[in-house]
């Protein structure tokens, strides 16, 4: 897995390191989060681990099945998104699955198994919507993915779904 780290100097100089692992980028995070130039400044883009090893539980076969109603218009895409990135309760899906969707959000470090990365094309391309629809719904029993069947209604997750959706395609 390749981890490409860019911070910008003092002088807004960009400048690109890659690290070859997770260890190693949280040494480096660590150790650039110490320095005051740059604590404020870096940005981590990490391609997040593709293709994933996926032991999450099969939904029942009539969920497995199910479309997404919705049309994939810009309307229900943008609820998707603002669920995403700032809304969905308990936890906004980004604190874990990334702002970017890769996985490696700021509450993932450190989780076994780690949160899906949607980037993935290989991993998500098997994953059905209603197998996405159940899992947000019910969570994923044993894993830090949580349940939102009391906080957000089927429209709102196929919503979500759509955006998600964008990650990989
Ligand atoms: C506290 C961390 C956390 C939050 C918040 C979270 N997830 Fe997850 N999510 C996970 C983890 C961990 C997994 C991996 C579970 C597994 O391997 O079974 C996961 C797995 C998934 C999957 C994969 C299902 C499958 O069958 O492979 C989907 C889809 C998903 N999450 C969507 C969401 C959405 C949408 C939100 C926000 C509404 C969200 N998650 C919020 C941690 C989180």
């Amino acid at each position: 897995m390749k981890l490409i780290i860019i911070f910008t100097s003092f002088f807004f100089v960009f400048q690109v390191v890659e690290v070859s692992s997770d260890g190693k980028l949280s040494s480096l995070d660590r150790y650039l989060s110490n320095i005051p130039m740059y604590s404020a400044n870096y940005l981590v883009i990490a391609s997040g681990i593709c293709p994933q090893v996926r032991k999450t539980k099969k939904a029942p076969s009539k969920y497995v099945l199910k479309k997404n109603p919705l049309f994939a218009n810009t309307k229900n895409i943008k609820r998707g998104e603002s669920l995403y990135q700032k809304e969905a309760k308990p936890t906004a899906c980004k604190m874990c699955h990334g702002v970017q969707g890769n996985g490696n959000g700021r509450l993932a470090r450190g989780l076994e198994p780690a949160p899906r990365n949607f980037t993935c094309e290989e991993t998500m391309k098997f994953l059905s919507d209603g197998q996405l629809f159940w899992i947000i719904k019910n969570g994923s029993k044993g894993t830090a993915m949580p349940a939102h069947k009391f906080f957000m209604s089927d429209k709102d997750i196929w919503q979500v779904i759509h955006y998600l959706k964008r990650f990989a395609y």
